[in-house]
């Protein structure tokens, strides 16, 4: 790999979940900088802002030094071309998100050619984690204490249980 190479690990991130941390801390640890973006996904109807998911995430990475948090509403390509990334960071679970993800990576790299998306194996703990699965939980009163830092955990409760 080449020196300096900025990564952007992109998602809704609505809310963040120990899934996404396990994977954007180990591609601080791949890459000179990190930037964690807060993108749109016009097929998911979120629950918190941008700005929220963003101050969010900031609470949950603590100092990791090469790490910063954005948000964006537009083409991730296009993100990554304004920011010079030349690499996308996605988590991969399980053979369900294969499809989706390959189609993504397809169209960034036509969008922009001199970005690669590179996919990381999910830790097998985060297997079947999900934002929306927290969501279900915190909504039905469950405990969401073992996937979600505590640091977010109420603000997860107070916004899904109005
Ligand atoms: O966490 P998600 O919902 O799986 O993340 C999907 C996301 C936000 C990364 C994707 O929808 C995205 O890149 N949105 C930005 C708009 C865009 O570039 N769309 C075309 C993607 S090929």
């Amino acid at each position: 790999m080449r020196d300096n190479v900025i990564a952007i690990c992109p998602g809704s991130f609505d809310p963040v979940t120990y899934g996404h941390l396990d994977i954007i801390t180990r591609a601080s640890k791949m890459f000179h900088k990190v930037i964690v973006v807060v993108a749109g996904n016009s097929s998911k109807n979120c629950s918190f802002t941008p700005e929220e998911r963003v101050e969010m995430i900031k609470k949950c990475i603590g100092n990791l030094p090469n790490v910063s948090v954005d948000h964006y509403g537009g083409l991730l390509a296009e993100y990554a071309a304004k920011k010079g990334a030349t690499a996308i960071i996605k988590g991969l679970r399980a053979m369900s998100d294969f499809e989706y993800e390959f189609q993504m990576a397809l169209t960034n790299k036509k969008l922009n050619p001199n970005v690669e998306t590179l996919f990381l194996t999910t830790s097998a703990e985060n297997m079947y984690l999900s934002s929306s699965m927290v969501k279900q939980i915190a909504l039905m009163g469950g405990d969401i204490s073992s996937f979600v830092p505590e640091v977010i955990k109420q603000d997860i409760i107070n916004r899904i249980k109005k």
